[in-house]
This record gives C-alpha cells, sequence and structure tokens, in this order.
C-alpha cells in the first residue's frame, strides 16, 4: 500500500492542466451499453474508477480500449449475460447506473447493490422508483436487484423527492430507450447531466432541458455510436485553486470550465484570494499572496450551489484562515470524516451534526493522517501542503479512485511531495 509524503511550506507556481470528469466519464461508459456501435470519449480521465468500470463493462460483454492515453472506445457490439456481480460492483457506487442501460437494451438485468464512499447510507430508492415508474419490475434479493421488463420501458413522469445527480443521470440512460415521452422534474443540474444528454443527442437521443430542473426525453427505437469529449473535470480544478488558497501562489488552471464553478469562486474571492477567468472560461488563474486566508462560512448544495465534493479541500483552507467558518453539509449526512484527521496537523474544529466549526490556527504542523474517502484524503493532501514539516498520507487508494498524476501535477507546481511504497 503507498503513501503520500509532504513536506509543507512552498507556495504553488505555475500551470497545471485538468483532466476530464471522473463523474461524468463513468456514467458517459455505462451509455456505451446504449447501443451496438462503438462510442469514442476523448479527454477521458485515467482512474481506478474508470478502470473499474471498464472491467463491468467488459464482464458485460463491452470491448473496452484505451487509445492515445486520454481516448477510450467502447464497443457494445452484442452484451454477455445482463449480470453485474457484488464484486464488480461494491466498490463504487456509480457502477449501479448499468441497471437502467441493461434494462433498456436487453428486457432484464440483475445489478448487485452497491458500494462506494464511506460517506453516508447512500440508498438507491430513487433510482429504483423512477425505473418501476417506466415499467420495470424489480425485486431486491440476496443483496441484488433483479429487474425485467417484459413489455419494454415506457415514458413516464417523474417528480423526484430531492435531487439527485446519480438517479438523474440512471433514469435519462433508461428513458432514452423507452416508448413514449419521460419528463423528470426536480432533476439535478450538474455540467454532468448536461455532458450526458449531449453525448446521448449525439448519439440519437431526443433529450430536452439538461441544466435545468425538468428534463424531457423522447424515447427512440435505438441509438447509434458517436465521439464525445468528456466535460472538464470542475471538482479536480476546484482541488487545485483550493490549494493554491491554502499555500499562497500564483496558479493557472488549464482545460477547465471557469462558469461551472461559480459558487467556488464566490467563496474563494470571500476569502481573499483573486480568481481570473482566461482564454474565454477555458482556463483560471488564482493568486494569493497573503499569509493567511479570511475566514468565510460555507453551505453545500446542488449545482449551481457549493459543490459538495469540494466541501473537505475547502474546510482544509480554512483551518489556517484568519477567524471561525461555519460550514453546513447539507447533500450527505456523514461527510466530515476528515475533521479529526485534520485536527492531528493542529487545527481547531468542532463538528456538530451536520455543521462544522473551524476556528483558523496561525500555523499547522505535519503529521501521520489517514484517508477516508475520495475528496476527504486530497484535502489532508492540502492540509499538509500548508503545514509545518511533514505530513504522510495514509490508505492513499482512495486518491487514486479520482485524480491521476496529483503527486506529478502538484510537485510541477513545486510542492514537494511524493509516493512511497510501504512493504506490507
Ligand atoms: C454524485 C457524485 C458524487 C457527488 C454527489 C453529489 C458521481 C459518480 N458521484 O453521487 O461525487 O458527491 O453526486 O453531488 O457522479 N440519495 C437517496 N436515494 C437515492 C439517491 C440518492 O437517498 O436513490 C441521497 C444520497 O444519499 C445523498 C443525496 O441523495 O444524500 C444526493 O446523492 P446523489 O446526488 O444521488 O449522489 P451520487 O449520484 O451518488
Amino acid at each position: 500500500m503507498d503513501r503520500i509524503l509532504i513536506n509543507g511550506g512552498n507556495p504553488l507556481q505555475g500551470k497545471v492542466r485538468i483532466n476530464g470528469a471522473k463523474n461524468s466519464a463513468l456514467k458517459l461508459m455505462a451509455a456505451a451499453l446504449l447501443s451496438d456501435e462503438p462510442l469514442v470519449l476523448t479527454n477521458m480521465p485515467d482512474l481506478a474508477d474508470t478502470r473499474f468500470m471498464a472491467h463491468l463493462l467488459a464482464h458485460l460483454g463491452v470491448t473496452v480500449t484505451r487509445e492515445n492515453g486520454t481516448q477510450m472506445v467502447l464497443h457494445a457490439k452484442a452484451l454477455a449475460e445482463p449480470f453485474a456481480p457484488y464484486d464488480l460492483v461494491r466498490k463504487m457506487r456509480a457502477t449501479f447506473n448499468v441497471l437502467g442501460p441493461l434494462l433498456a437494451r436487453c428486457g432484464f438485468a440483475r445489478v448487485s447493490l452497491p458500494g462506494g464512499c464511506a460517506i453516508g447510507a447512500r440508498p438507491v430508492d430513487l433510482h429504483l422508483k423512477a425505473l418501476e415508474a417506466m415499467g420495470a419490475q424489480i425485486e431486491l434479493e440476496e443483496g441484488y436487484a433483479l429487474a425485467k421488463a417484459p413489455k419494454g420501458l415506457h415514458g413516464a413522469q417523474i417528480s423526484f423527492p430531492f435531487v439527485s445527480v446519480g438517479a438523474t443521470e440512471h433514469a435519462m440512460l433508461a428513458a432514452v430507450l423507452a416508448k413514449g415521452e419521460t419528463v423528470l422534474d426536480n432533476a439535478a443540474r450538474e455540467p454532468e447531466i448536461t455532458d450526458l444528454a449531449n453525448c446521448l443527442n449525439t448519439m440519437g437521443a431526443k433529450i430536452e432541458g439538461a441544466g435545468s430542473a425538468s428534463i424531457t426525453i423522447t424515447g427512440v427505437s435505438s441509438l447509434g455510436g458517436t465521439n464525445h469529449r468528456v466535460v472538464p473535470d470542475r471538482i479536480e480544478a476546484g482541488t487545485y485553486a483550493l490549494a493554491v488558497a491554502a499555500t499562497g501562489g500564483d496558479v493557472c488552471i488549464e482545460n477547465c470550465t471557469y462558469a461551472h464553478l461559480g459558487a467556488l469562486w464566490d467563496r474563494m474571492r470571500a476569502i481573499g484570494v483573486s480568481v481570473e477567468s482566461q482564454q474565454e472560461g477555458k482556463s483560471v488563474r488564482i493568486t494569493q499572496h497573503n499569509d493567511r486566508c479570511a475566514a468565510a462560512d460555507l453551505e453545500t448544495q446542488a449545482y449551481p450551489g457549493f459543490p459538495t465534493d469540494l466541501q473537505a479541500q475547502f474546510m482544509a483552507v480554512m483551518c489556517r484562515a484568519e477567524g471561525a467558518s461555519i460550514i453546513r453539509e447539507t447533500i450527505f449526512e456523514n461527510r466530515f470524516m476528515h475533521a479529526p484527521e485534520l485536527s492531528r496537523l493542529g487545527a481547531d474544529i468542532t463538528v456538530h451534526g451536520r455543521e462544522a466549526v473551524v476556528r483558523g490556527v496561525p500555523a499547522l504542523h505535519g503529521a501521520p493522517v489517514m484517508a477516508t474517502d475520495l475528496r476527504a484524503s486530497v484535502s489532508l493532501v492540502i492540509a499538509g501542503l500548508a503545514a509545518q514539516g511533514q505530513t504522510e498520507v495514509n490508505r492513499i487508494y482512495h486518491l487514486d479512485r479520482g485524480f491521476e498524476g496529483l503527486e506529478r501535477k502538484l510537485s510541477a507546481l513545486g510542492a514537494d511531495i511524493k509516493r512511497v511504497a510501504v512493504a506490507t
């Protein structure tokens, strides 16, 4: 098992290039199941999660090939048995999104209920209800969802009781091949939803309204192949921006979309960091020359609000801020597991349910810490970069799920960071 060693204190300087979005890539890969023609995805990140999804799709009969580093070709010419076993689903929640496409294409499927990050219960009830509204008969048995649609899926009026990214995407993936019209109300509006809709539309689907709270999908009888560029990873971009806020410096974040991070830029300006859109919004320059940022409060919200996936990184910045910050997590009920680890570096954090109070301290001090989930682990890296002395981040397999080349990119920006193998 590897660990990361950081000697903190270096400001970050230079340029960093952002990859395609993991969260979009995973659902786009699932879309390949809907057509017997090849889907070519470019700007694809190479991550543990995308490799894991590729394994599952290969098991389902999809030929998956990676070309030129960032291009992936997925060809679901003929599918194998529509069965997604526990071992290929348990590590990552997004794998559950194969259920809808399998059902749409094969009329039945057996998919294990998912695992994923340990950040709360994260049930899939909204996914199942949406599929049922489209005519699926679903039974839960021994940890599996057994679904069939003997007469095929049909259009439905679906109103989500609260916003769910995964359920919106899942419903879209199933509705594109359903008979008739499906309307999704209170749909998620994340850029990854729009990316998936754009890709499906170029495959021949008829989706309108993606990016708004109401999405209308008119089912078609079949979909073809296409070539699609994955949207930039706003969470990776935001993570580097917050790293600069923590360490100070001047960094240009390239191949990102400025417009997708409005809520983050608002908070960064509130804490005294300069944010400048460049190259028509395809790159962002972050400058921070104060020793410490100001403190500001934060509440996570569905898009276009502040992303829960950047909450831990923002908290890491607040640990050294001047003043106190109240951070409220509204999306997941158990997403402060990074707080006790940050406290090991000297942070002053009190958690009350869904709220954390962070009282900024003048300095953090390096210590061994343990990653608990994907975004929490990168918050420990950010805190380590801002701390005095050496920080050792353990259990970094979480990081490899979502951040390609993190140490390489941070080293190129001047950080003293390296990965070391630990003998087991
Ligand atoms: C996706 C992202 C994740 C991000 C999250 C919120 C991927 C692969 N992951 O996760 O990085 O943090 O959106 O922006 O895209 N819920 C239910 N029942 C359901 C579905 C969800 O109760 O059937 C709850 C969840 O427990 C959570 C909330 O709804 O509390 C939002 O979850 P959701 O938007 O579905 O997140 P994911 O799609 O799992």
